[in-house]
């Protein structure tokens, strides 16, 4: 069959792409009557919650045009990889599944293999995939995910070779498509895209492009849909979701969104991630005190401890001012739980810069910490500059990770004794008649349940702490 149509009028971008999922509905519909197989297709999610999110939208549309999940990638019809590109390690995970990929795609030559997603974006990696993995046959961004099916059809029109669709900005924002949440009852949202802060190691700004927030009163909206369709905890995503609202007419603010979100009724958590302590309010801490729905969690990334090295990272607070936010928090909101990233080996990083680093850990105590080993990353300023012997990095990066471990270890007692509530996430993996939640504090605990609970928020009775996570009993 072909699928050679355009659409006939000019429509908006959502109906634009809504014709081509139908497109793409029919020919699968009719490529299964043919095979007599289900079209079946594997999305892999690499990075972070913006990612997962994208994926959840890329998933809706395929699963909209009428394609089944696979099991394992060696089954699936189209396996589709939504890729990260923050360090050098992911993309290396990339290239080594596409190692794989491509085995497969010896056995089966009509298998269909995309990369999408950050990874995409950047101008060296998509280059390296044109000229040598040249099996791939979609190519496409992240800035126009949305734009799925069309991509497709394109594809399959074609017959061979790689469709490659990079757009350089994002020009506007899709939403109204399809998506298919991982979770009935929780589910993250956009509240704003890109970066504008440009710290000097980070390629996020590079591959997201400039700040875009979404109108509040499109956000309400979705969240008001999303808990009619049983989601009771939303995690509001962005890259830096303080300065929402910055580039709106009107000047909403962040703390105002989150109020407004406050009133739904039957939405029972709110999170966010992530917090730039730059642009950290007062009213934002004001808001989440007095909140009754905002989780009891800040993710507020730290990178350096040091002034000297958070200056050339161009992150714009100092080690003083931190802590001094970090009090402030603590002082309104007591029981607030505290995690971070950290970037180990930062060009110019001494052992003094270092052990401020450490001093800040110690001080905060955090509730856990990501850290990273600086990963050069091309076209951003820092890639230029002189680099930390590895040998000093990994060193220091395994005292900082012992560090963090034993503060962990202590900070996931503080509740101990205590009735918290969790939403139920899953059955327990390990234990036969338990279920997994997650606290307000982001940490799980698992108790006795059964899989009935899934989805229901627990008090429930912290009897027993694990390090880095909790055992108790529900507390009814
Ligand atoms: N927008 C978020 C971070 C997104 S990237 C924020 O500003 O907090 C997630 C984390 O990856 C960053 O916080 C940083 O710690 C780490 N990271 C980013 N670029 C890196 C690089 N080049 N090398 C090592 N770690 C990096
Ligand atoms: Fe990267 Fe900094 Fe933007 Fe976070 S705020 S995405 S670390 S440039
Ligand atoms: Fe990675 Fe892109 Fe997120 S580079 S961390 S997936 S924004």
């Amino acid at each position: 069959m072909t699928l050679d149509r355009e659409p006939a009028a000019p429509l908006t971008e959502p109906e634009r792409q809504l014709f081509f999922i139908e497109e793409l509905k029919r020919y699968i519909t009719e490529r299964q009557a043919q095979t007599g197989q289900p079209f079946r297709f594997c999305v892999e999610t690499f990075g972070c919650q913006m990612n997962a999110r994208d994926s959840e939208k890329l998933t809706g549309i395929l699963l909209a045009a009428g394609m089944t999940p696979a099991e394992r990638e060696a089954d699936a019809d189209l396996v589709l990889y939504n890729t990260c590109t923050v360090r050098d390690n992911a993309d290396q995970r990339v290239y080594g599944r596409l190692g794989v990929l491509s085995h497969y795609k010896k056995q089966r030559p009509d298998m269909l293999i995309g990369l999408c997603g950050c990874m995409a974006q950047e101008p060296t990696a998509a280059e390296k995939i044109r000229t040598s993995y040249r099996f791939v046959d979609l190519l496409f961004g992240t800035h126009n995910v949305y734009a799925l099916a069309e991509i497709l059809c394109r594809r399959i029109r074609q017959g061979s070779g790689t469709v490659v669709s990079l757009l350089e900005q994002a020009d506007r924002i899709v939403e109204e498509l399809p998506a298919r949440r991982e979770y009935p009852f929780k589910s993250g949202l956009n509240i704003m895209y890109g970066c504008n802060n440009f710290c000097t190691y980070c390629i996020v700004p590079l591959v997201r492009g400039r700040e875009r927030s979404r109108r509040a009163g499109e956000i309400v909206a979705e969240a008001e849909r999303l808990v009619a369709d049983g989601v009771v905890e939303i995690m509001l995503l962005g890259q830096n979701v303080n300065s929402y609202g910055k580039d709106l007419e009107g000047g909403v603010t962040f703390a105002a969104l989150l109020r407004r979100l406050e009133q739904i009724p039957g939405l029972e958590r709110i999170r966010f991630m992530t917090s730039h302590p730059k642009d950290l309010s007062q009213e934002l801490i004001d808001v989440m005190a007095s909140s009754k729905k905002i989780c009891r969690h800040l993710h507020l990334p730290l990178q350096s401890g040091s002034t000297r090295i958070l200056q050339r990272m161009n992150r714009h607070y100092t080690k003083e001012g931190y802590l001094e936010l970090v009090d402030r928090l603590r002082a309104a909101v007591p029981d607030i739980a505290l995690t971070t990233d950290i970037i180990v080996g930062f060009p110019g990083e001494t052992e003094e810069d270092f052990q401020e680093t450490l001093d800040v850990v110690r001080r905060v105590g955090y509730d856990s910490a990501f850290t990273f080993q600086y990963s050069i990353r091309s076209g951003t300023p820092a890639a230029g500059w002189e680099q930390v012997p590895h040998e000093l990095v990994q060193d220091r990066f395994d005292r900082l990770l012992e560090l963090v471990q034993s503060m962990a270890a202590k900070a996931c007692s503080r509740d101990l004794g205590q009735v918290r509530e969790a939403l139920v996430e899953s059955a327990d993996e390990k234990r036969e008649g338990y279920v997994t939640g997650r606290l307000g504090s982001n940490l799980m605990v698992h108790f006795p349940g059964d899989a009935s609970r899934i989805g229901q928020i627990v008090p429930v009775r912290l009897t027993q702490s694990k390090g880095f996570y909790y055992m108790g009993e529900a507390a009814e």
